[in-house]
């Protein structure tokens, strides 16, 4: 759109404190007969526009890119709102913007630059632009502080400061400008509290039930220059008390000072983590019913429902979806509450599987993998985090975080079956593959300095077995790269031969340097085939399960322990693992009335103590991922062909549970699987919208898309 770029970057002079909010503001009369206003606008930090006092804009616009090559601006369509006598108004605080390290960036963040265009076209077919140029004004206005992790400051009783014409700013972030690629970010739900107490301490806390990302959003009536100030928290102490130590340096609060009389307000710059609210200042007479939360995350379309005859299985699955809707808020994060919120690319290959049968997530992967792939060809390889604008890629790159380059893309063509992202990501995936045959120290294993081995794994140490090797994963991801590779290049003609030669040279010598010895060894190594002694591999894995009697794979086997168990035919023992109860399990936490998924298995102890609130989340999706096994091996719903084109539908029932209800809405339709076990019976209920092969009880059904019942006895193993 020609006309935007022709706009001006405007900025301001006023900034005193990087946490400083600006407001820009112009005014314009409209006197024809108008047929449409549209608003073209991008900012270098969080803006919020109004059009008339109308809030047009989406929550934390203009998004989270890697702003250093791209900066994405949107397109509101604002007809409504306009009038004959106009005002917009633009307020821009720091965002994520103002994280970067970068001093050229860091400063020009700190300016809050500001571009924007309105397009009025009229009835007569005339067009009219009125662009951000050096008419405009800029003040401060009530919103004073603002900051991602320390939340904001709202003066309600102040107006705007004196305007003052604006700086024609610096235009060379207009050729990273880009139409936002995304999935909208919304408002989605609004949440009242469940509870408000009085703890043992004498704090006013209330509680909304859930943990949640977002904002509280109140309406009060109060007296000019009365506080309220808010602090977040996910979890009550053992005793009861507020507890935010988890959120280490991210102050979160919000601090709100009134105007006389009724009034309403919800943070604009910034959001939180929480499931429960301090009051630690508030006029008298305000209570948890003045409070809404509001949950803020990307729009996209639930896809995947699983219900069992299990209720805290079922409750784990609604953890699962809170914390991914809680993280995928524009780019998939590890966390929404600390001092981090960041890109993890290893949390997010972890979870991908597990995502794209919860929601459709396609566009929202693409998006920040377009990211990824800028970082990549700036750094030559892919940094621990996307966007890297903490400059961590400046230390190098990582096992199983970087392989999110080749593990997503081939993740999201095997789910929606578009091989323009296939295409799109190739060199990507190629380049990531290159990426580590340039820089390992050893040819054919990835021998690197930079390792971070099972992250946060409980410990299978002892006699039998040591910690899993950080050069064993490497080396495993680095073969499971390669393959994924090879398979992409399948698909779009590559030529493949030179990387089948180095798979096979990776295989070989893994199986000479390595004997799988922990969990997360052993379940890679089935998984990726790795293992020339199968059998023997499938032991060690069974054997740690019972001697140590549960789970200990961290970060990296969590998401493969499960298939593993039913590949080498120990289904019934996933089914046992899954749903164990005892710590260490996944429904310990839901034991303990988690609402979303840990980043620990010992977020809180038997004893009730916390673990250490150096990495203390209690919304990390990554723990979740496991549960792609219901979706795939429980319900047994898989893609026989890329994009569930053709569906395979291969149940593992277990009288574990006495029944299963699986759905997963696949491009081409819904596909649903219910199983029931009465009398040592299994009862099938299948609905498919697509050719299906449909394996009951070992035999293969080849079927036309129908609706089916099938019944058989219960086998064991
Ligand atoms: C994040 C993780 C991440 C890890 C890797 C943590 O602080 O929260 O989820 O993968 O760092 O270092």
């Amino acid at each position: 759109m020609n006309n935007f770029f022709n706009a001006s970057w405007i900025d301001s002079q006023l900034i005193k404190n990087e946490e400083d909010v600006i407001l820009y503001k112009k005014s314009f009369s409209v006197t024809k007969k108008l047929v449409k206003a549209e608003l073209y606008i991008t900012a270098c930090g969080v803006y919020v526009a109004y059009v008339n006092e109308k809030r047009v804009s989406m929550p934390l616009a203009p998004g989270f890119d890697s702003y250093k090559f791209r900066l994405a601006y949107q397109v509101y369509e604002v007809t409504n709102c306009i009038r004959e006598f106009n005002q917009i108004r633009i307020s821009v605080g720091k965002g994520w913007f103002g994280w970067y390290r970068d001093e050229e960036l860091r400063n020009l963040s700190k300016r809050r630059g500001v571009k924007a265009l309105i397009k009025l076209t009229y009835e007569d077919s005339s067009v009219e632009y009125i662009p951000t140029d050096d008419t405009w004004f800029c003040c401060y206005h009530g919103c004073q502080f603002s900051d991602i992790y320390n939340g904001e400051v709202y003066c309600a009783n102040k107006t705007d400061s004196e305007a003052v014409k604006v700086d024609i700013g610096n235009s060379f972030l207009d050729e990273n400008l880009f139409l936002f690629d995304g999935e909208p970010i919304i408002e989605k739900q609004r949440i009242k509290p469940i509870n408000s107490f009085i703890t043992p301490k004498g704090e006013y806390v209330i509680d909304f039930g859930q943990n949640l990302t977002g904002y509280v959003e109140f309406s009060i009536d109060a007296k000019e220059g009365e506080v309220i100030e808010i602090s977040h928290a996910e979890v009550l102490d053992k005793y009861g008390n507020f507890y935010n130590e988890n959120y280490r340096k991210a102050k979160a609060k919000i601090t709100y000072v009134c105007k006389q009389g009724f009034q309403d307000y919800k943070p604009l710059h910034t959001f939180f983590g929480f499931r429960y609210i301090r009051l630690d200042k508030k006029p008298a007479g305000v209570t948890a019913e003045n409070f809404t939360a509001v949950t803020v995350c990307s729009d996209l379309i639930r896809t995947g429902y699983v219900q069992s005859s299990n209720e805290l299985l079922n409750r784990l699955f609604e953890n699962v979806i809170w914390s991914q809707q809680d993280n995928f808020l524009d780019i998939p994060s590890d966390c929404p509450q600390r001092d981090e919120r960041q890109g993890w690319t290893g949390d997010a290959q972890l979870f991908c599987k597990c995502a794209t049968y919860n929601f459709d997530c396609e566009n929202f992967f693409a998006r920040w993998l377009r990211n990824m792939l800028l970082e990549h060809k700036f750094y030559g390889f892919t940094p621990d985090i996307v966007p890297d604008i903490l400059n961590y890629g400046s230390a190098g790159f990582t096992p199983a975080w970087s392989d999110a380059s080749t593990i997503i893309p081939w993740t999201l063509f095997n789910v929606y079956g578009n091989k323009n992202i296939l295409n799109e990501f190739y060199p990507l995936i190629k380049g990531h593959v290159d990426s580590i045959t340039s820089t390992t120290c050893e040819p054919d294993l990835w021998v690197c300095e930079k390792k971070l081995g099972d992250w946060l794994h409980i410990g299978d140490i002892d006699e039998y077995a040591n910690e899993t090797r950080g050069e064993f994963i490497a080396s495993a991801f680095y073969a499971y790269s390669v393959s994924l590779l090879i398979n992409s290049g399948r698909i779009l003609n590559q030529n493949i031969d030179g990387y089948q030669n180095l798979y096979n040279r990776i295989i070989d010598k893994f199986r000479k340097t390595f004997k799988p010895r922990t969990q997360t060894e052993c379940a890679l190594a089935i998984v990726f085939s790795l293992s020339n002694d199968i059998e023997e591999t499938a032991k060690t894995l069974v054997d740690s399960i019972k001697r140590l009697g549960g789970v200990r794979t961290g970060f990296i086997g969590t998401p493969y322990i499960l298939h593993a168990l039913t590949i080498c035919g120990n289904t019934e023992l996933a089914y046992e693992l899954l749903l164990r109860e005892q710590y260490p399990s996944w429904l310990y936490p839901v034991k303990l009335g988690a609402t979303t998924v840990w980043e620990r298995w010992d977020g809180i102890k038997n004893s009730g103590d916390f673990a250490s609130p150096g990495l203390n989340s209690f919304n990390h999706y990554a723990y979740g991922s496991a549960l792609d096994w219901v979706y795939g091996v429980a319900g047994g719903i898989t893609p026989l062909e890329a994009g569930y084109s053709k569906v395979k539908i291969n149940p593992h029932p277990s009288n574990k549970l006495h029944w299963l209800k699986v759905s997963f809405l696949s491009r081409h339709g819904k596909i649903l699987v219910e199983w029931k076990i009465v009398d040592n019976t299994v009862n099938y209920h299948i609905e498919t919208p697509v050719d299906s092969l449909i394996i009951i009880d070992g035999k293969e059904n080849e079927m036309k898309s129908g609706i089916y019942e099938f019944q058989c006895k219960l086998k064991g193993e």
